[in-house]
């Protein structure tokens, strides 16, 4: 590796530094693009705090990603920092929710301190809440918006994009983020917000999403093991065997969304989010075929990876924003679904990877798979979590 891990840690340090609203007690993912606080990125920030030596500022980021969350358990995606909107009817938080992660990150943060009870509490019912809200008669979970996947113009949701715009050769079609934008202020309008402006169900849009599901059973799992609670252990297996029977996709060697209403002709694009639920599978063939394309030119890996689309098919855009690019969190969970099994080698590529990249991107958003150039919003605070792949 070019950089030393030392230096990779003290500059995640600095980065998290920058970035920390001491008042608020949670990071920015970036001051200017994003300055609010999204629940994904805290959580991961708060590993990257553990990461850099500081899991008392983790432990607070992570108390705060989750302390907006509504008495039915309901975790917001977004707590504004000043008036926000855009995202439902409220102004303090948004209506959608994000990937759990938060279990995760206190499992993580749990090797360094004790958590509070509360944290616990809340962790329970924002899973709780989507097991007995967001669950289809399969025993699936679905988001009700693409936001709530956090891979927000991924190709899986052209389909719908090429409803909303009436274009019957949506594969033609370069997507722009400006198209993107429009499609997801349209699927905002045809959302259906309870009284409390929790987004409960849509029109046009719902999703069972393979990686969605996947980091749900994960965050099952992670919970039980820190509370005992068997339930949980249970509940993830079952979530974890739901996902193999109506997800995968022998002929690409992933596992597929499951569209619920409207859309989904796309499903079956290859992306990274279909290598995730290796996370959670007890199929080991499954797992190896998924993982193997890690490491494979013409799928995931790159000069620059993971590309977050195959590179062997026609969607991928090296440079595209969720749309072939590479992004350091969906690095982190490759890489701990390849450790799962064991798949030391491939964890150390990836982390080598995240290494060239931080130095040539310095910490971007996401970057171009083929020359490392830098993209979106740079720096982005939880492109730190690099200090968490070093072993
Ligand atoms: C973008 C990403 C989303 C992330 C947010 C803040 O919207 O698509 O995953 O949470 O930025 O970084």
């Amino acid at each position: 590796m070019a950089l030393e891990a030392a230096a990779v840690r003290s500059r995640a340090a600095e980065l998290l530094a920058a970035h920390w609203d001491s008042e608020r007690g949670h990071t920015y993912p970036n001051l200017t693009t994003y300055p609010h606080q999204w629940l994904w990125d805290s959580c991961f920030a708060s590993i990257c705090w553990a990461a850099v030596g500081r899991p008392d500022n983790g432990l607070r980021e992570l108390t705060n990603a989750m302390s907006s969350q509504f008495a039915d358990g309901f975790v917001p995606h977004i707590r504004y920092a000043g008036n926000g909107s855009g995202r439902g009817p409220r102004s303090d938080v948004s209506s959608y929710t994000q990937p759990p992660i938060h279990a995760h990150a206190a499992r993580v943060l749990s090797a360094d301190l004790a958590l509070p009870a509360d944290l616990l509490g809340r962790i329970s019912a924002g899973l709780q809440w989507l097991w007995t809200k967001r669950r289809t008669p399969d025993g699936l979970l679905y988001v009700v918006h693409p936001w709530e996947t956090g891979v927000d113009d991924s190709p899986r949701w052209d389909s719908w994009a090429s409803d909303f715009l009436g274009i019957a050769d949506w594969r033609e079609v370069r997507w722009t983020r400006e198209s993107f934008t429009r499609l997801d202020l349209y699927l905002v309008d045809e959302t259906i917000f309870d009284e409390q402006g929790e987004a409960v169900g849509s029109r046009v849009f719902a999703c069972a999403p393979a990686a969605f599901n996947a980091l749900a059973a994960h965050a099952a799992a992670e919970y039980a093991a820190l509370s005992g609670e068997r339930e949980w252990e249970r509940r993830a297996v079952e979530l974890a065997q739901c996902i193999d029977a109506h997800m995968w996709n022998p002929g690409a060697g992933l596992w597929s969304d499951v569209p619920i209403v409207g859309g989904g002709e796309d499903r079956h694009v290859p992306t990274l989010d279909g290598v995730l639920p290796a996370l959670v599978t007890a199929d080991a063939e499954r797992a190896g075929r998924a993982l193997d394309q890690l490491r494979d030119p013409l799928r995931f890996a790159a000069p620059f990876g993971l590309a977050v689309v195959a590179r062997d098919h026609p969607a991928c855009d090296p440079a595209g924003y969720w749309r072939g690019g590479a992004w350091m969190q969906m690095n982190y969970l490759a890489r701990l679904a390849a450790l799962r099994w064991g798949r030391t080698e491939i964890a150390a590529e990836i982390a080598a990877m995240s290494v060239a990249a931080v130095e040539r991107t310095q910490f971007a958003e996401y970057w171009n798979i083929e020359t490392g150039e830098g993209l979106g919003a740079i720096p982005l605070t939880w492109s730190a979590l690099v200090a968490a792949m070093l072993d």
